[in-house]
């Protein structure tokens, strides 16, 4: 009998779409850069210190920053993604690539003021409202000065949400301060409840400006954005995603 821990870690195949599936099931790595994260790469090199990747996955952006010279940080609640993610990178980065498993952002450290740049992207969708709250907080905490915070999330304004759609809605009414919050994925997307952990916070542009303009962040960009690249059973109107950048000071 093969010992499953012996088994080499494969990232497994791609889906239709060129997203990967997790190996924890928390939902898909996405197959290539959306406009925040293609930010993130790019300033990453630049940026006031090393720069952290929060949920990186199988590194579909922490590989673009290494490979754009930055010192990245990559995390993941899952070890085996992050050991993937290494064997991905070329052996002319790795010197420039660290490894931190942990949940973020309540099993996470950093000393204060030590980053440059910090990415979630498609991450907090797993949070409930206090914890997006104690992930804005913290990641304040750790930027140096002039730092930045590249934030991507999916919105209400999904296909599969629809049936949640009035609720949502009747929430914004009621002054909910956590409209998006969606309690039992399994009942809106039947078909992805095997891969999805059983909350999803889909965040709009309200919530997150409330939240990170509290934890002190000067708001640069925040808007909505099409994901093209998502499956077609998802896309809606061009306002599947959300994306923010804010500044440390
Ligand atoms: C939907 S995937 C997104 C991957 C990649 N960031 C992307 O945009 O395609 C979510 C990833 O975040 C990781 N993750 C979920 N909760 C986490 C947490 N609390 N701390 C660190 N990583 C987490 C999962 O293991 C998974 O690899």
């Amino acid at each position: 009998m093969p010992n499953p821990s012996e088994e080499p870690l494969m990232m497994p195949p791609p889906e239709p779409n060129g997203f990967v599936r997790t190996l924890n099931s928390m939902g898909y790595m996405s197959a290539s850069l959306d406009p925040f994260s293609q930010a993130f790469t790019e300033f990453a090199p630049r940026a006031p210190g090393p720069c952290l990747d929060i949920g990186a996955a199988y590194g579909v952006a922490s590989l673009v920053a290494l490979r754009n010279g930055a010192s990245v940080i990559s995390n993941d609640i899952d070890e085996r993604h992050l050991k993937i993610l290494s064997d991905r990178a070329p052996a002319s980065d790795r010197s420039r690539l660290t490894l931190a498993v942990g949940d973020f952002p309540d099993k996470l450290d950093f000393p204060q003021g030590s980053l440059g740049a910090v990415l979630i992207c498609r991450v907090m969708h797993f949070f409930d409202g206090p914890k997006i709250e104690r992930a804005a907080e913290k990641v304040m905490g750790w930027l140096a000065p002039g730092g930045k915070i590249f934030v991507v999330n999916e919105t209400p304004f999904l296909r599969t949400a629809l049936t949640f759609f009035p609720t949502y809605e009747a929430r914004l009414k009621a002054g909910d301060p956590w409209p998006g919050v969606v309690e039992n994925v399994g009942a809106h997307d039947p078909k992805r409840a095997n891969i999805l952990p059983s909350l999803m916070h889909l965040l709009d542009e309200k919530t997150l400006r409330r939240v990170f303009s509290k934890a002190g962040f000067v708001i640069e960009r925040l808007e909505m954005f099409p994901r093209p690249d998502f499956a077609p059973d998802i896309q809606l109107d061009g306002r599947e995603s959300i994306g923010l950048v804010g500044r440390k000071g």
